[in-house]
């Protein structure tokens, strides 16, 4: 597999560089990403990392088609996605996917998407796959500038909301916004969630307060991505200890503990 294309998003600076990364699409026909869904994950592993570091880095999959490649948005936060910043197009890449489960998708139900941060990278495709539906609306929070994201191509086909935190009554704002608007969609409505941890354990304890549940995808770190080296495990009220990369990484707020 080999690099297409790396843009960099937004003007970047002290809170991070983004970046999209476009990696050759496998083809759909009789292959999985004929019928990927948003909330899979790829996991990416540039032929460039020699042994450090050793494992792949898992990616939420923001699109996948002919026209565009196999698509991630990414952050740099540590060393791998230093390295993934630094690709040029023909580099070579390892990448397996897609993997894991996928958020739900209900034509015709009020859906509520929940994004923080770079959070935001799987609802690219679910909002365009569901533009069709008045019913959808999502609610982004985030630090770094507005141009880090693809917000402006969302709002272009669905009713999408932001809201910058750069100080501690930000968050507290974007908490009771959560607050109000979680329950308008309990318990019959869907809420799907993806982005920082204490984000997600806002997200699944104000729905269940509300009488419902959300979905949350779960960023947990990961070696493997296929089950095999439990570097991912996540308490299951029900099933004890399981891998978030196979049975993952989406998991309704009321059946795991955060
Ligand atoms: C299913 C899944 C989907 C993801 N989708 C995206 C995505 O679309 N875009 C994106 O930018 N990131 C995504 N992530 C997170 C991404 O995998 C990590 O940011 C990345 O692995 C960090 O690698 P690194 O080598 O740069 O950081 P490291 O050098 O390994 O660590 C640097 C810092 O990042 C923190 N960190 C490392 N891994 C994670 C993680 N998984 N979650 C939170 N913090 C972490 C470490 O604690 C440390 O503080 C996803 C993770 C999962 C499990
Ligand atoms: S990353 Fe290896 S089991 Fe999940």
């Amino acid at each position: 597999m080999t690099v297409r294309r790396l843009t960099r998003l937004g003007a970047g600076g002290a809170q991070g560089d983004f970046f999209e990364l476009a990696l050759d699409f496998p083809g759909a026909e009789g292959s999985a990403w004929g019928k990927w869904r948003p909330g899979q994950f790829v996991m990416v592993r540039p032929e460039g990392f020699g042994m450090d570091p050793l494992m792949g880095r898992p990616f939420s999959i923001a699109r996948a088609d002919e026209e565009h490649g196999v698509c991630v948005l990414f952050q740099v936060v540590g060393r791998g996605t230093a390295k993934l910043a630094a690709l040029r197009p023909g580099d070579r890449v390892t990448m397996w996917g897609p993997l894991g489960n996928a958020f739900a998708a209900r034509p015709g139900v009020p859906t509520l998407l929940l994004a923080g941060g770079i959070g935001i990278a799987p609802f690219l495709e679910y909002v365009k796959r569901h533009s069709a539906s008045a019913d959808l609306r999502l609610i982004f929070g985030h630090r770094p500038p507005l141009d880090c994201y693809p917000f402006a191509e969302m709002a272009a086909l669905a009713a999408c909301e932001a809201h910058r935190e750069t100080c501690p009554d930000d968050l507290q704002a974007f908490i009771a916004l959560l607050g109000e608007v979680i329950p308008q969609y309990c318990p019959d409505g869907l809420i799907l969630a993806c982005g920082p941890l204490p984000f997600l354990r806002t997200v699944g304890r104000v729905a269940g307060e509300a009488g419902g549940r959300a979905q949350l995808s779960l960023e947990n770190r990961m070696a493997c991505g296929v089950g095999a080296c439990l570097g991912c495990v996540t308490e299951h009220k029900e099933h004890g200890p399981l891998s978030v990369c196979a049975r993952g990484p989406v998991f309704w707020s009321d059946e795991i503990s955060l």
